[in-house]
C-alpha cells in the first residue's frame, strides 16, 4: 500500500512523500480504453486545427498536451500548465517534449499567468474535482480564451461511484468515504451550470461511465484497501468486515464479476464575442 491518498494528495503533489503514486495513477488511467476514448473524443469536440494555440490546464504528465500538439501542427502551440513542479518536470523530460510544439510551465489555474484572449482552445481534465472554488478556475479559463474559442472540461461525479458487492452496507460506507474525500465530489454534474454562469454559449454535456473489472487496478486508482483501513480506524466498520469485503472483491476478480463504476461528464462551451454572465 502506498502512503498517499490520491483524492486528497492531487491538489499538492509537490508535498507528497511518494510522488510516484501520482505519476503511476495518471499513467495507468491514461492506458485504459475508456480514458483513451473520452480523451480522443474531447480533442474532436475541441475542433482542433493547424496553427492554433491551446491551453491544457492541470496537464499532469503532459499526455493530452502531446496528443493535442500533433493535431495543431504546423504552426500551432500547446501550453501545458500544472500547479506541481514535479509534474512539469516529468512532462518536460518526455522525449515528445523536444519533438512537438509544447511548452510546460508551473502555475495555478485560478490565477492564470496569461493575458486575456490568449488561446483558441482551453481544456481541463479531472482537475476541478481537486480545486476549492472551481468557478474561479472556470472564469480564469474563459478570460484567457479568445472570443468564439472553445472550453472543454471533463470531470467526475463521485456520487455515482459504486463497487459491486454482496455486502451493500459496507460498499456504501467505502464508496461514501472515498467520494467524500474529494474537494468537489459532485463537480461533474455541476459543470454545465458553471459554464452557463461563466457566460459560455452552446454548452453541450456528454456523459460517460468507466468500468474497472479487477481489484488490483481499482485499488491503484481508487485506493480501496486504504479506504477500508480508514473506515476501520474511524470505527465505521470492524477489521473483520473490512477483510471480508476485500476477500469478496478478490474472489469476484477471479470469477470475473468485479466491477467498480464511475460516471463523469465532458462539457464544452463557446466564448461569446461579448461575454455575458448568466444572472444568479
Ligand atoms: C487527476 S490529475 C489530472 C492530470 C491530467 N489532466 C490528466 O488527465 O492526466 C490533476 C492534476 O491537476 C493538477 N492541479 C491540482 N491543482 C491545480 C491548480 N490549482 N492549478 C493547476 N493544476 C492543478 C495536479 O498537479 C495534477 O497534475
Amino acid at each position: 500500500m502506498n502512503n498517499e491518498y490520491l483524492s486528497t494528495g492531487f491538489p499538492d503533489v509537490d508535498r507528497a512523500q511518494n510522488q510516484d503514486a501520482y505519476f503511476d495513477c495518471l499513467t495507468l488511467l491514461d492506458s485504459l480504453e475508456y480514458y483513451r476514448e473520452y480523451k480522443t473524443k474531447s480533442y474532436e469536440l475541441l475542433q482542433l486545427s493547424p496553427g492554433i494555440r491551446v491551453l491544457e490546464a492541470g496537464c499532469g504528465l503532459g499526455d493530452d498536451a502531446f496528443r493535442i500538439a500533433q493535431r495543431i501542427m504546423p504552426g500551432g502551440k500547446v501550453i501545458g500548465l500544472d500547479a506541481s513542479a514535479a509534474m512539469i518536470e516529468k512532462a518536460r523530460l518526455s522525449e515528445l517534449a523536444a519533438q512537438l510544439p509544447v511548452q510546460f510551465q508551473q502555475g495555478d489555474v485560478k490565477a492564470l499567468p496569461f493575458p486575456d484572449n490568449s488561446f483558441a482552445r482551453c481544456r481541463i481534465d479531472r482537475v476541478l474535482q481537486h480545486i476549492p472554488q472551481p468557478q474561479k478556475a472556470i472564469s480564469e479559463l474563459v478570460r484567457v480564451l479568445k472570443p468564439d474559442g472553445l472550453l472543454l472540461a471533463y470531470d467526475n461525479d463521485w456520487e455515482t461511484f459504486s463497487v459491486a458487492s454482496d455486502d451493500i452496507n459496507i460498499s456504501h460506507i467505502i464508496e461514501n468515504l472515498w467520494s467524500g474525500s474529494f474537494t468537489n465530489s459532485r463537480i461533474g454534474r455541476d459543470l454545465g451550470d458553471y459554464f452557463l454562469y461563466a457566460g459560455l454559449s452552446d454548452v453541450r454535456i456528454y456523459p460517460g461511465t468507466s468500468v474497472i473489472t479487477d481489484l488490483a487496478t481499482a485499488d491503484k486508482v481508487y485506493n480501496l484497501r486504504e479506504t477500508v483501513q480508514k473506515a476501520v480506524e474511524g470505527k465505521r466498520i470492524s477489521a473483520a468486515q473490512g477483510n471480508l469485503w476485500i476477500e469478496e472483491l478478490i474472489d469476484r476478480t477471479a470469477k470475473g464479476s468485479f466491477m467498480a463504476a464511475l460516471t463523469a461528464y465532458t462539457v464544452v462551451g463557446r466564448k461569446r464575442s461579448a461575454n455575458l454572465r448568466a444572472p444568479r
